[in-house]
């Protein structure tokens, strides 16, 4: 066990800006930095770091901690790993005290990932030690790798390796190591034969080390050396606890500092185009070893960068295939760009006929936004017949509407518009509708969003809108009994739409004595409402009320017009219209929690940073409520 004593010395000497800042761009904010949380997935920064406080905190998502914490929860750490590996980064020495009590108390899984890596960490020195001190290994598989160009430095420095022929070399290594066959099996390094005894996974192969982003061998990629016989090229470690094939990129933890360095990164597929690229000084270069991309895997690289380019094959048949897994790219805002080899060459071989420089040059002068690459693609697919023409334009249209930012968009489509061969401004519109329905639904989500932050608010404490209650209140009324029974979105109608939300959030109650009157006979029933029933209603009242918001439906009230944007007619907008009313609601809400946030600063008690922190946060929220509603927000608060 670590001592508290090394441990609480570790955190003040730590810097946790520099240690979350090797995985996230942080911006400065004040005393403190931000940026998309890591470890969920959001478009707004609601992550924090505080340098003086030495903590960070998501306040989408609750994580939080010391920079311990931080590497236990992005790479996946236990607590004394995690420690260490601070400890040896900023030359502090952990005092440990060891006792039955501590062994006992050390999680199970813990022990166990940490078994498995230590069979990993033999094996890796194993096949090393194979390829470089066996005379099969000078023989067999060093003339292997020296005649696929690679150096010996380049062999060392990602610790290639091979395993000999026959069944059991390395399983027997192992056993006689004492390596617990469980552990070995875990790792995914043998197999299990039917009468119980174990047999290589990797048999007469070149070894490719599969590295983690903080460079702890996880996985082996084995390759064969001729091509002589049926069996596949190349045999790759089974996912493992250690290794989750779709967070890890090949490559990664060699190519971290290049990629920060040089603000990108190159994706291409395979060992040896990363490793050949790596020795001619492209040191950007990772592997996603064959298989579609993951978010996690591009999760991964946005620690790093936003600019991707993705290198393919000159004869790669899955292009079209692998053009999904770059839309992923491009909704995480990543820019992306597309290079195309010559026929027939592969990073490895081009780079190795071009040199480093060369190699880099063409692949400069060469990329392709994403999206114009994909134009052209599915273009010449179409042979000029109009209608599959409008089926490629509203595909590709559909890649540009996942790009955030307008700019970026409009300049796309200037270049589409010469791609495509049609007029900008209907490029222009069909990409409006199509961004008009994801505002709804990104609206949407961000109602969903603001509900779970704000759930106990006080109730005494008053605040002005810019919609007085009896608007916001009425307002729903309104919209149910005028648009009740037009679509909305998964909901089959606004009315159900409206009634699910309302019952959803307990905050949404209704005071107005009317309002009260009204309730009954639209949240009580599962019909929608019918404008003659309430026009011919027995209560004079609410006959009045429907005959004049239908009679007055083309109209929208003069508060209602100054605070909703890009609505021309409720007629053909009423969801936009709701949501923002749902919206100005949590608004309220909002305010009414960052006011009583700050009375509890008054206590001298209270945890003030935290607190402090939240009211940002709770900040941060109304102002992006505000971005959609088009309404200017009081920085009064906004230190
Ligand atoms: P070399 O032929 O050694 O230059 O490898 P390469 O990287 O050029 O191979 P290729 O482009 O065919 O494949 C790219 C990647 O896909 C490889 O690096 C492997 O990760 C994976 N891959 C290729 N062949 C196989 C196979 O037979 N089985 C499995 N599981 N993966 C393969
Ligand atoms: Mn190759």
């Amino acid at each position: 066990m670590i001592t508290e004593q090394s441990i609480q010395h570790l955190l003040t000497v730590v810097p946790i800006d520099e240690v979350v800042g090797d995985y996230v761009s942080l911006r400065k904010s004040g005393s403190r930095y931000k940026a998309p949380c890591p470890f969920h997935n959001e478009k707004t920064p609601s992550f924090v770091v505080s340098p003086t406080l030495g903590i960070y905190k998501c306040f989408g998502c609750q994580k939080g901690g010391n920079a311990i914490q931080f590497l236990m929860d992005i790479d996946n750490l236990s607590f004394a790993e995690s420690a260490r590996i601070l400890a040896n980064r900023y030359g502090i020495t952990l005092e440990e005290t060891r006792s039955i009590e501590d062994q006992d108390n050390f999680k199970e899984k813990q022990l166990h990932r940490e078994s498995i890596q230590a069979a990993v960490d033999f094996a890796a020195d194993y096949f090393q030690q194979q390829l470089h001190d066996t005379e099969e290994g000078a023989s067999i598989a060093l003339p292997y790798f020296r005649e696929r160009g690679f150096t010996l430095e380049t062999i060392k420095k990602w610790q290639l390796g091979y395993n000999p022929e026959g069944w059991e070399s390395f399983t027997t290594a192992a056993l006689d190591k004492g390596y617990k066959s469980d552990f070995l099996l875990g790792a995914g390094l043998i197999k299990e034969r039917d009468n119980g005894s174990y047999y290589d996974l990797f048999r007469n192969r070149v070894i490719f080390p599969i590295h983690s982003v903080i460079g702890k061998v996880i996985g082996f990629g084995g390759r064969k050396m001729g091509n002589a016989d049926n069996a596949p090229k190349y045999v790759n470690s089974p996912e493992t606890e250690l290794y989750k094939k779709s967070e890890v990129l090949f490559g990664v933890f060699q190519a971290k500092n290049a990629i920060k360095k040089l603000d990108k990164v190159l994706l291409c597929e395979g060992y040896t185009d990363v490793i050949t690229m790596h020795q001619n000084g492209v040191e950007n270069a990772v592997a996603s070893s064959g298989t579609a991309l993951t978010p996690g895997q591009i999760k991964l690289v946005k620690r790093f960068t936003q600019n991707v380019t993705v290198i393919y094959d000159g004869d790669a048949a899955g292009i079209k295939a692998s053009l999904r897994g770059i839309d992923l790219l491009l909704e995480e805002d990543l820019n992306v760009r597309v290079v195309l080899l010559p026929d027939g060459e592969d990073p490895d071989s081009y780079c190795q006929q071009l040199g480093g420089e060369g190699f880099s040059r063409f692949v400069d002068q060469s990329e392709k936004t994403f999206i114009v690459f994909k134009a052209e693609l599915l273009l010449q697919e179409t042979d000029g017949d109009p209608l599959r023409k409008s089926d490629a334009v509203k595909e590709i249209l559909k890649s540009v509407a996942l790009i955030k930012d307008g700019l970026k968009r409009s300049t796309l489509l200037q270049q589409l518009a010469g791609v495509c061969q049609m007029e900008e401004v209907i490029l222009t519109s069909e990409l409006a509708k199509l961004l008009r329905q994801e505002k709804i639904k990104e609206s949407q989500q961000l109602l969903n969003n603001v509900s779970q932050s704000t759930k106990e608010v006080p109730a005494e404490i008053h605040i002005q809108e810019p919609l007085t209650d009896k608007e916001q209140e009425m307002g729903f009324f309104r919209l149910m009994l005028l648009h009740g029974n037009k679509p909305a979105l998964e909901s089959n109608s606004l009315f159900h739409f409206l009634k699910q939300k309302i019952q959803e959030d307990d905050f949404l109650e209704f005071h107005e004595p009317f309002a009260q009157l009204l309730i009954p006979y639209f949240l009580n029933t599962e019909d929608i409402p019918d404008a003659g029933f309430f026009l011919n209603h027995e209560n004079e009242e609410i006959a009045r009320w429907a005959a004049g918001e239908l009679t007055a439906s083309h109209e929208l009230s003069e508060a209602f017009a100054a605070n909703l944007i890009d609505v021309s007619t409720e007629e053909t907008q009423y969801l936009e219209v709701a949501i923002n009313l749902l919206l100005h609601f949590k608004r309220k809400k909002i305010d009414k929690l960052i006011n009583s946030k700050l009375l509890e600063l008054k206590n001298p008690d209270c945890d003030m940073e935290e607190l402090l922190l939240y009211v940002e946060f709770l900040n941060e929220q109304k102002r992006e409520i505000a971005a959609v509603l088009g309404m200017a927000v009081s920085n009064m608060w906004i230190n």
